[in-house]
């Protein structure tokens, strides 16, 4: 391991260039206008695996963009990881507040700036580098390794369960490896054991079938504007619960441990809000807000649009009215039973003055991993080696569609060692991830791959 562990600090600096090489495409997945970018950057990737030797790399075509797969075979009695990671990325909007362009990367202050830096691409090609350094000093890495890198993360996953289906076999491994989460805090290491589930909802009212005077029609015809603000307030109540009935029905109650073991965790909240511009947080009533953002299902407004908002005014009493409502999900819910059930909700109280339409957009299923396991140890004693102290085994508030598919259609489990930060800025403007954690991302994983090849 020691050789692997040098020519990564030798070779830093080149890993560096060519990470900037990838985040200069841009891979916006949710935009039909960047499908080139996104298929130049799967096409980028395969190369770069086809270079350090990978077989059968290759960026596969699917209905919607290519997931690229390679895979480094080490030896029969070698435990096999499935790396999975995304390098489609979030759109960079609103341009105006990044520093420095989102996809011209650039290092400042100990930070590489870009869209996809930290989420995902600057974690993903960790692994990368990983095996580039053992397969240039000792031929081959420890262990067998399969790539799945997929280009629709950001988008809801639409393409991958089928892809997964169809190949199980050539996919097939003893367990999945992902790095695309955080790390607690800066040094505080940890492997994600819980991931937020989704449903993702578009709902639409509409009143009048045109746009109306509000001088002549206001008064008397409805506005859609108001009546879905209304709405969408009322899906809260005082003690900031949601109020779509049923909705917390399958929800599995916090153990008094996982509780306690939340409350232990080194955080504090107020900085943690405070570093956003937040002086008072809202939690649901009788949960901490670690347990809110991790632990707890939610139901955040993510746009709203209908009428007139161009300059100046326009006294329009608008035909249409829609928002984008997301909802995080915990064991044991179920996107599509939220659907319906937010959707009865919406038909039951919108008013009798117009229709509403709820549309599906995706979801995603939550999932706790299970922490008991090889892999999942020599996770935890690379990052020990690492950080110098034992990683905490934490929930995110985020989701990964993929880690419940791999579970339902492979039955593999996935160690979610993840070196990002909270503050990386991961969908916002000046996205970055910290040279340091690119650094230790690699070294980790060099040391995971030296464990769990010796567990085989
Ligand atoms: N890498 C994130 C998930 C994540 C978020 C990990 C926060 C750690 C902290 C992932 O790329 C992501 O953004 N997922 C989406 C999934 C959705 C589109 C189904 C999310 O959580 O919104
Ligand atoms: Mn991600
Ligand atoms: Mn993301």
């Amino acid at each position: 391991m020691q050789k692997a562990l040098d020519y990564a600090r030798q070779h830093f600096a080149a890993f560096l260039d060519e990470l900037i090489a990838l985040l200069a495409i841009p891979s916006v997945s949710t935009d039909t206008a960047y499908a080139g970018d996104v298929a130049r950057a799967a096409q980028w990737l395969a190369d770069h695996l086809a270079a350090l030797g990978a077989q059968g790399a290759h960026a596969v075509p699917t209905d919607g963009h290519p997931v690229v797969v390679g895979e480094y075979y080490a030896a029969e009695d070698r435990p096999t990881i499935l790396i999975y990671g995304h390098y489609d990325v979030q759109p960079p909007d609103p341009l105006d507040l990044w520093e420095s362009p989102p996809f011209d990367p650039v290092i400042r202050d100990g930070a590489l700036y870009a869209r996809g830096a930290s989420d995902d691409k600057g974690q993903l090609f960790m692994w990368m580098k990983a095996l580039e350094a053992y397969v240039k000093t000792y031929g081959t890495p420890p262990i067998n390794m399969k790539f799945i890198l997929e280009g629709e993360e950001e988008c809801g996953s639409t393409h991958l369960p089928p892809f997964i289906q169809a190949r199980k076999d050539t996919l097939a491994a003893d367990v999945v490896l992902i790095s695309d989460t955080a790390l607690f805090a800066p040094g505080v290491p940890s492997i994600t054991c819980g991931l937020r589930g989704m449903s993702y909802v578009e709902v639409t009212l509409t009143g009048p079938n045109r746009d109306l005077h509000s001088g002549v029609y206001g008064g008397a015809i409805e506005n859609p504007i108001n009546a879905l603000a209304k709405l969408i307030a009322d899906l809260h109540d005082a003690d900031h619960r949601v109020t779509i009935e049923g909705f917390y029905d399958d929800v599995r109650p916090l153990t008094e441990e996982e509780r306690s073991e939340i409350s232990r965790l080194p955080f504090d909240g107020c900085a943690w809000a405070a570093e956003v511009g937040v002086t008072h947080m809202r939690a649901e009533t009788g949960y901490s807000p670690l347990e809110g953002t991790t632990a707890r299902p939610t139901l955040d407004c993510n746009g709203i649009w209908g009428g007139y908002i161009g300059e100046g005014a326009k006294t329009v009493l608008p035909s249409k009215a829609s928002a984008k409502i997301s909802m995080r999900l915990v064991p044991d819910q179920d996107p599509e039973d939220i659907v319906h059930r937010i959707r009865a909700h919406f038909e039951t109280h919108t008013p009798l003055t117009m229709h509403v339409h709820v549309k599906a957009v995706h979801g995603a299923v939550p999932v706790l991993v299970n922490t008991q396991s090889p892999a999942m140890e020599a996770a935890a004693v690379a990052l020990e080696q690492v950080y110098g102290q034992r990683p905490h085994f934490t929930r995110i508030g985020g989701s990964i569609p993929v880690v419940a598919d791999f579970r339902r259609l492979m039955g593999l489990d996935s160690v979610l060692m993840g070196f990002g930060l909270d503050t990386d800025a991961i969908h916002s403007p000046n996205e970055h991830f910290g040279i340091d954690r690119f650094e230790q991302g690699i070294e980790s994983i060099i040391r995971f791959m030296a464990l769990y090849g010796s567990e085989g």
